[in-house]
């Protein structure tokens, strides 16, 4: 794939590029060595079209002096698009299915914490539609319940737009008109999340990679995430979740990702299709 007229991801090479990631790494732990190669080259190649240096060493120079380009970069990267409901029967089986579930066993144990973890969350669109499918399930009773809800990214300007909690119609595509102004005040061409759905989420700037996971889970939901990582990676992070899942919590993720080998017969299959599952052991 040609990224400019005559430099294109295939021209950085595994050794050139180490300085770059060194770099970034040492200036803000974020190992872009657990990502796949060819994704990272490419976000690379595209950022040297664009900021007019002409090779990798001009690029890698400009970056180490220039903050904002590091961010660019890592943005990315990262890839920070999500959307309200995004794959909506998925969501449809959260809220018949599992969220249903997890409320009937808290009341069955007389126990009334419920503990959530969006990691990944990108701009917030997630915890939000949690928090929103949770508001419903639990009408009338949610004052028995304390909700919380995790919602973490890698990337410090997703968590704060995810705070800011204020969206284009774009976000919306999942949601009809009448959920939209049940949830959210309209603001120009914006719409902000309402206190009362946003209260129960808590934010934080955490890698999946590198840092301690929030445990005693209920559902953990990290979807569109470990897919750009490498095969290693996965495994390690899985070991994190696999930790922080309570036993018979659930584990969702996206559409392209799946339960490494190793730790397939400690879940069983919700939805096959949608990657859910529930840790058995
Ligand atoms: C495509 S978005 C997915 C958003 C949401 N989960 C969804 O599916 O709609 C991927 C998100 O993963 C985040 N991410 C990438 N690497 C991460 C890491 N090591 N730790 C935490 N978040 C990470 C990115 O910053 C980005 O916001």
């Amino acid at each position: 794939m040609k990224e400019t007229n005559n430099f294109t991801y295939h021209d950085i090479s595994d050794k050139d590029i180490s300085l770059l990631i060194e770099y970034i790494k040492v200036k803000t732990t974020f190992d872009l060595n657990c990502y796949k190669m060819p994704c990272v080259k490419r976000c690379i190649a595209r950022r040297i079209a664009s900021t007019d240096t002409k090779d990798l060493r001009s690029y890698t120079s400009f970056v180490i002096n220039n903050e904002n380009e590091l961010e660019k970069l890592l943005s990315l990267i990262t890839i920070e698009f999500s959307s309200f409901f995004r794959n909506k029967d998925a969501f449809e089986i959260l809220r018949s299915g599992v969220l249903s579930e997890i409320i009937e066993s808290k009341r069955n144990k007389n126990n009334n914490l419920i503990r959530i973890w969006s990691a990944g969350c990108a701009t917030g669109e997630e915890p939000y539609s949690i928090s929103i499918l949770l508001f419903e399930l639990l009408a009338g009773i949610i004052d028995q319940f304390t909700v919380r809800i995790f919602a973490t990214d890698v990337d410090k300007s997703s968590i704060s737009k995810a705070i800011e909690g204020s969206y284009i119609t774009e976000s919306f595509k999942e949601m009809d008109n009448t959920t939209i102004h049940r949830y959210f005040i309209q603001a120009n061409s914006c719409y902000k999340v309402k206190d009362f759905i946003r209260k129960p989420v808590f934010y934080g700037v955490q890698d999946i990679i590198n840092d301690p996971p929030i445990s005693h889970l209920d559902l953990l939901i990290c979807r569109n995430v470990l897919m750009y990582l490498k095969k290693e990676s996965q495994s390690a992070v899985f070991k994190k979740f696999h930790y922080a899942i309570n036993q018979g919590g659930y584990l969702y993720l996206g559409k392209a990702e799946t339960l490494p080998r190793e730790y397939e017969t400690a879940f069983d299959t919700v939805d096959r299709s949608w990657k859910i599952y529930r840790k058995i052991k």
